[in-house]
C-alpha cells in the first residue's frame, strides 16, 4: 500500500513516518516540501504523486497565533484539507485527516462521542471543525481522526516542558482545572493501519489513550515516572494552577475535552492503553538512562 504523509516533520507526522516505513511504501512531505497555504502547489505535487492513502498530520497548531491569523488558520486547517479531500476522491484514494478535541466547547462532563455537537470556542477549533466538514463532504470513506493532548519524542510538548522545568527548578506547577487525555504518537501510529483499507468505514473517529486527567495530574505522573526510571529532577511535586491564572493565553480553551473511544473499541475490538502506561513507556524509552 502506498501511503503519503503530509506534515512529516511534525510531532505526529514524524512518528507516523517512522512507524509505517518498512511495513508500507511510505513517502512524506514536510512543510518546506509542501506548503498547505499554497493550493496550486498542493494540486501540482499531489497530482504527480501516486498513493492509496493520504494522511494529513499537518496543521496550523499554534492555538494562540490562530486568534490573530484567522485567514491563515482557515487556509491551512480548512481550505487545504478541502482540496486534499477532493484530490483523493478524484484519485480513488482515502484521506485520513487529523483533528482535535478543541472542536468542543468543554461544557460537557462526560467523554465526548463523535456524535456530540462540536462548538469551538477558538479560531483554531473553528478552523479545524471547518476542515473536518470539508473532508467529510468530499467523500464518505474519508476518515477524520480526533486526538487530544498529543505527546511523543519528535517534538517537545507539555510533558517535555514540565520535565525540563522540574529539572531546572525546585517548584513547578500546572493547571488543575482543565481535563482531557494525553495521547502518545506511538499509539496513534500503531492503531492507524487498521483504517488504511480504502473500503473501510469513514466518518469521525475519536482516539486517545484511556482515562482522563488534569495537566497537574499529567505533570505529576511524569515526575513520578522520572523518579521511577532514574531521571533526576529537582522538583518532585507539581503544584496547582487555575485556568484563570493563564493571563498570557490569547485563545480560550475547553476546560473538559475528554474524547470517548467507545466507537474505536467497537470497530477494532481493541482498547487503547491508559495514558499512565503510555506516559511511563515514553519516559522509560526516551528519558531513562538506566
Ligand atoms: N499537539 C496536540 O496536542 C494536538 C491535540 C489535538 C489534535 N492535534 C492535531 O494533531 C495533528 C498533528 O499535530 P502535531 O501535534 O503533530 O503538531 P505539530 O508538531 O505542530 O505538527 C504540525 C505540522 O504541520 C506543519 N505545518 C504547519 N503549517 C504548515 C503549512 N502551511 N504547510 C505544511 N505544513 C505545515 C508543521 O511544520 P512546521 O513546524 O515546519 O511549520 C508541523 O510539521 C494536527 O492536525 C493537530 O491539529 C494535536
Amino acid at each position: 500500500m502506498k501511503i503519503v504523509i503530509i506534515g512529516a516533520r511534525g510531532r505526529l507526522g514524524a512518528a507516523l513516518m517512522r512507524e509505517h516505513q518498512g511495513e508500507h511504501d511510505v513517502a512524506g512531505f514536510n512543510h518546506a516540501q509542501l506548503d498547505l497555504s499554497n493550493l496550486d502547489k498542493i494540486r501540482e505535487k499531489l497530482g504527480e504523486t501516486d498513493f492509496d492513502v493520504l494522511v494529513n498530520a499537518a496543521a496550523f497548531t499554534n492555538v494562540d497565533l490562530c486568534e490573530t491569523q484567522r485567514d491563515q488558520a482557515f487556509r491551512i486547517n480548512a481550505e487545504a484539507p478541502d482540496l486534499l479531500a477532493k484530490i483523493c476522491a478524484d484519485k480513488g484514494a482515502k484521506l485520513i485527516h487529523f483533528s482535535t478535541d478543541y472542536v468542543f466547547d468543554g461544557e460537557k462532563r462526560a467523554p465526548y462521542t463523535d456524535e456530540d455537537e462540536a462548538n469551538p470556542i477558538s479560531v483554531y477549533g473553528e478552523s479545524k471543525l471547518a476542515g473536518e466538514k470539508n473532508v467529510l463532504a468530499a467523500q464518505n470513506r474519508h476518515l477524520v481522526v480526533r486526538v487530544s493532548w498529543v505527546f511523543g519524542p519528535d517534538r517537545p510538548s507539555f510533558i517535555d516542558g514540565m520535565i525540563k522545568r522540574a529539572q531546572e527548578n525546585e517548584t513547578v506547577d500546572a493547571i488543575a482545572d482543565k481535563f482531557s487525555t494525553p495521547t502518545y504518537t506511538h499509539d496513534i501510529a500503531r492503531m492507524l493501519p487498521q483504517f488504511f483499507d480504502g473500503d473501510g468505514e469513514g466518518g469521525i473517529l475519536h482516539f486517545a489513550n484511556a482515562g482522563k486527567c488534569s495537566w497537574q495530574e499529567y505533570a505529576q505522573w511524569a515526575l513520578d515516572c522520572c523518579r521511577e526510571f532514574g531521571v533526576p529532577t529537582k522538583a518532585k511535586t507539581v503544584g496547582p494552577l487555575k485556568l484563570n491564572d493563564m493571563q498570557a493565553w490569547v485563545a480560550r480553551r475547553p476546560v473538559y475535552s475528554v474524547l470517548s473511544t467507545t466507537k474505536y473499541v467497537q470497530l477494532t475490538g481493541t482498547r487503547p492503553r491508559t495514558w499512565r502506561e503510555a506516559v511511563a513507556d515514553y519516559i522509560r524509552r526516551f528519558y531513562s538512562k538506566k
